[in-house]
């Protein structure tokens, strides 16, 4: 049986792992030859003390082997986009019909919302009836059909990263940059595609801190990427603030179908049109800036927005969101004071939305995708006194009025 205290060892001492002693510790673990404990020094080892970049490339690749790849050869070229996650960030939903509308193929797998952050899926499925769980077979035949298509993540693909990321969540293990890396790497390099976009966000509403920390994380991922003969493009992004306007499944939802209608040029719609316009250059070898015309006219004519239709209706998810406006909250928060928006604690915003329901904690859970707030102002933005800042969106007034005192602190007006 393979020995994870002498790999671990040799780590520390800054000996290079093989290719093979990587595989063996990474399958004994995922085949639970091994036991979490068993494996736990190997994780460890790499958190405290680093590997260097081939070694990050074999952990990533047995991580990827652990699982099935999709192959998209039929679709030949595919763009895959992925956000590092953060606060109010509904770019996917914005993208993939865009994309979609210029012939850039997207076949896109999300995940459930994550700590602080809300998921794509979650927020897809604020379209009743939508299907986030159907077969690959049948999303390459959206994709085929429609250009693009958003489902759900398999569980068949990299299934080691399932299990080392509950290991690290269990232990503390999380924000290590070589760990996060190889756990995104293995799930975009399962999912065939050929060009990789990753938009890496920092400040108090990612996973990354600061600007160094996020161009580390992208340097090791692209190392990752290319090392796969990907093309990989990196995206830097600040978030100190909420993307768009609003937190919480429905909410956020909306949000997008306003910026498709382009009735909304917040944050969230810049930011959408720079990382589409990106995908259409890559994909078509175009100029950034000729693929941003195309970009901005599909919103404008609104074949983006029929294209979600499309979509939507494609997946059995019920159109009624596209016509509803937002509703009158149980809660309005107004200000206190006249001055200016200085900042916002972004995370802490995140993690009260995710306390009301909206992200599955345990396994059973259901999701609460109505709940959510809504914010009306940007940093620098100027506040008058009674002015609302938060509409809170609860499943009853009691949960409102707690919801409401904690976010009152999460913004500082001055
Ligand atoms: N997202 C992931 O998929 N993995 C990490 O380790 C962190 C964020
Ligand atoms: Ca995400």
């Amino acid at each position: 049986m393979i020995d994870i205290n002498k790999i671990a060892e040799k780590i520390k001492n800054k000996i290079s792992l093989t290719k093979a002693e990587i595989y063996e510790a990474v399958d004994s673990y995922t085949k639970n030859i091994i036991s979490d404990e068993q494996f736990l020094p190997f994780i460890k080892a790499i958190y405290d003390y680093n590997i260097s970049d081939k070694e990050l490339y074999y952990l990533t690749m047995a991580m990827l082997d652990s699982g099935e790849k999709l192959n998209l050869t039929n679709l030949k070229s595919v763009v895959d986009k992925h956000s590092t996650g953060g606060v109010s960030d509904t770019t996917t939903i914005i993208i993939v019909p865009i994309c979609a509308c210029l012939n850039t193929k997207m076949l896109k797998l999300s995940g459930r919302g994550l700590g602080f952050t809300g998921g794509t899926c979650d927020k897809l499925e604020s379209f009743k009836g939508y299907k986030t769980d159907i077969d690959i077979q049948q999303a390459i035949q959206l994709v085929q059909q429609n250009g693009g298509c958003m489902l759900t993540t398999s569980k068949e693909l990299a299934p080691a990263d399932k299990k080392i990321y509950a290991l690290r969540n269990k232990t503390g293990l999380v924000d290590n940059i070589s760990l996060i890396a190889s756990s995104i790497m293995s799930k975009k390099l399962a999912c065939g595609a050929n060009i990789i976009v990753l938009d890496v966000k920092y400040g108090n509403g990612a996973f990354m801190p600061n600007k160094k920390s996020a161009k580390i994380l992208a340097k090791k991922m692209k190392r990752i990427g290319e090392y796969a003969n990907k093309k990989v493009k990196i995206v830097l992004g600040k978030m100190n603030q909420p993307l768009g306007y609003n937190v919480g499944p429905k909410l956020e939802t909306m949000e997008a179908i306003k910026v498709l209608k382009g009735e909304e040029k917040s944050n969230l719609y810049h930011d959408s049109v720079r990382l589409a316009s990106i995908c259409v250059s890559l994909d078509k070898h175009i100029p950034y800036i000729v693929a941003k015309h195309k970009v901005k006219k599909v919103i404008k004519n609104k074949t983006a927005l029929n294209k979600l239709k499309t979509m939507v209706s494609c997946q059995k998810g019920s159109l009624d969101l596209f016509d509803e406006d937002y509703k009158t909250p149980t809660l309005i928060i107004k200000s206190n004071k006249k001055g200016k928006v200085i900042s916002f604690n972004t995370k802490e915003i995140g993690n009260i939305v995710a306390k009301m329901g909206t992200v599955k904690i345990e396994e059973n859970d259901t999701i609460n995708y109505d709940n959510g707030i809504r914010t009306f102002h940007k940093i620098g933005d100027k506040v008058k006194i009674n002015e609302p800042i938060f509409y809170i969106y609860a499943s009853s007034t009691q949960m409102a009025e707690e919801v409401g005192n904690k976010l009152k602190k999460c913004i500082e007006i001055k």
